[in-house]
This record gives structure tokens, C-alpha cells and sequence, in this order.
């Protein structure tokens, strides 16, 4: 299991997520101590998401090499050795718009964004990214981050890639989360449609021919059919990301005493795995760690 972690600028802040109970906006001091927890705890490891100090419309923050995440990566590196960094390389965090790449007329341009997500990517590695996650869904950029992280000598440094993301509601909570709501239109024209199921292996295939070493299908409960489909074609490790919605839907029925809490974690899981992920990323890592 992977948890997901946001980490925002200051000292000393921690922030709880209204609509995502126990999960919080930290600075880079407090993100070191969950970190020292979660390797306590023996999860997989962490995939970091970044809130910067100005958001512009190039998404500089997403590539600064002093950027947010890109500090947090330095410090998590040096206080707390060991413990797995993967890093979330999107723009939607970054962009004033809170789209996920360069805006042009009423839609995202594919191809100038590749540049932003080589440079993030490679700027991550630089600060101790053990691996990249691009999640933006622009066509070609598992290549583009490919050979731009080759060109500086981080040929080791793996690719996972959201290969098959969906244009889902279930990313509701996540926007509140990293403030990365859309301000204008939605993600449709670069995001899947849900009713296509072959373009999601079609993804999923472009994506490992570009070099992709795991890839994620994106949300997870909703997509088990999808899961096991992948399981079955290709021979890669495959990750599920169990989303923010998913999440707070069992959380705010456990709160009215709806559904027993620690069962519905547990089977949510479960199911997930049993459709044949190897591994998943979920705001439940901490709970169900402690639970087994
Ligand atoms: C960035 C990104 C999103 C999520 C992960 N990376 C939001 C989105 O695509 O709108 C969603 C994660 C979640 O809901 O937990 N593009």
C-alpha cells in the first residue's frame, strides 16, 4: 500500500482536508514526521502532491528545482532513509487554471506540455524521487519523460504511469485537497471517457511501448473489471489507486454509523486486489496497515 501525502508550504502547518477526514495539508517538517510513521508502519510507500506558494499559467512550481514537492523529496530523503518516494507529475496543482497542461483557446495543448512534465520529472529524480508518476494524461509523455530523465544519466529511475485515468467524479475530494479544480470546462478532452473499456488497454499499451515500467488504472472500485482485464494482458506490475471519493464515500457512512469502518476498509481493499493489483495506492494505507 501507497499513501498519498500533500505537502504545502510553512512551518509547522497541518491542515485536515474537510471532505477527506485524517488526511491533511503539511509542511515539509510535518510531512518528515508522517513519513518517519509510515515507514514505521511498513507500507509500500508515499506519493507526494505538491500545493506551491503562486500558482501561474505556465506551471512553474510544478519544475522549479526549489518547488514544493521538490523540497519535500530533499528533506523525506535525507530524515528518513529508506522509505519509497514516488511523485505525482501533473500541473494541475500549479497552473492558475488548474487545468493539467498549457491552456490554448478553451483546451489543453498536448504536445507543449510534454516539455513542463520532462522538466518536472526530471527535477523530482534530481531531489530524490525514487520513482515518476505522470498523471496528466497528455499522449506521448511517458516518452518524453523517458528520454529526458534518460539524457541526465536517471535511466534507473522507473515510470509509473496513470495509464488508464478516467474522467471521474470520484476525484471530487482530491480537488479541495490540492486546490486543483478546474477553473473553466473539465478534464474530458485529455482524461477517459468511463463507458470506454478497449481504450483503456489501448492506453495502457502506448503507455509501455513509450517505457512505462507499472502502470496505474485510476479509480479502482469502480474499475475492477479493468483491473483484472490488465492483470490478464499485460505482464507488469499494476498498480489501482483507490481515489479520494472512494474514500470519503465509506468514511462519511461510517460516521453516520451506516457501515461498519474497519470491515468496509478492509473489503474495499480486498476486492481491489483480488481483480489483481499488485499494489495500491489509498488513503487507507495507515488504517489498514494497523488493522492487519
Ligand atoms: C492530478 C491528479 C488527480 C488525482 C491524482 N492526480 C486529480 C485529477 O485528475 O483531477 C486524483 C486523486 C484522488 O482523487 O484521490 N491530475
Amino acid at each position: 500500500m501507497v499513501l498519498p501525502l500533500f505537502v504545502c508550504p510553512g512551518e509547522g502547518v497541518k491542515r485536515e482536508i474537510g471532505s477527506m477526514p485524517g488526511n491533511f495539508q503539511m509542511s515539509v517538517d510535518q510531512l518528515v514526521r508522517e513519513c518517519e510513521e509510515v515507514r514505521g508502519l511498513g507500507l509500500g510507500g508515499v506519493i507526494l502532491f505538491g500545493l506551491p506558494e503562486t500558482k501561474d499559467e505556465l506551471a512553474s512550481g510544478a519544475y522549479a528545482e526549489d518547488g514544493i514537492v521538490q523540497r519535500a523529496l530533499a528533506a523525506v530523503k535525507r530524515e528518513v532513509p529508506g522509505l519509497l518516494l514516488i511523485t505525482d507529475v501533473c500541473n494541475c496543482e500549479y497552473t492558475s487554471h488548474g487545468h493539467c497542461g498549457l491552456v490554448k483557446g478553451d483546451d489543453v495543448d498536448n504536445d507543449a506540455t510534454l516539455d513542463w512534465l520532462a522538466r518536472a520529472a526530471v527535477s523530482h529524480a534530481r531531489a530524490g524521487a525514487d520513482i515518476v508518476a505522470p498523471s496528466d494524461m497528455m499522449d506521448g509523455r511517458v516518452g518524453a519523460i523517458r528520454t529526458a530523465l534518460d539524457e541526465v544519466g536517471f535511466s534507473g529511475i522507473p515510470i509509473l504511469s496513470y495509464a488508464a485515468k478516467f474522467a471521474s467524479v470520484f476525484y471530487g475530494p482530491f480537488r479541495e485537497a490540492a486546490d486543483s479544480a478546474p477553473q473553466f470546462g473539465d478534464r474530458r478532452s485529455y482524461q477517459m471517457d468511463p463507458a470506454n473499456a478497449r481504450e483503456a488497454m489501448r492506453e495502457i499499451e502506448l503507455d509501455l511501448e513509450e517505457g512505462a515500467d507499472m502502470i496505474i488504472v485510476k479509480p479502482a472500485m469502480p474499475y475492477l473489471d479493468l483491473i483484472r482485464e490488465a492483470r490478464v494482458r499485460f505482464d507488469v506490475p499494476i498498480a489501482a489507486y483507490q481515489v479520494s471519493g472512494e474514500f470519503s464515500m465509506i468514511v462519511a457512512a461510517a460516521e453516520r454509523g451506516w457501515i461498519d469502518y474497519d470491515r468496509a476498509v478492509m473489503e474495499s481493499l480486498i476486492g481491489i486486489r483480488r481483480a489483481g493489483a499488485d499494489f495500491v495506492l489509498t488513503y487507507f494505507a495507515k488504517v489498514a496497515a494497523r488493522l492487519l
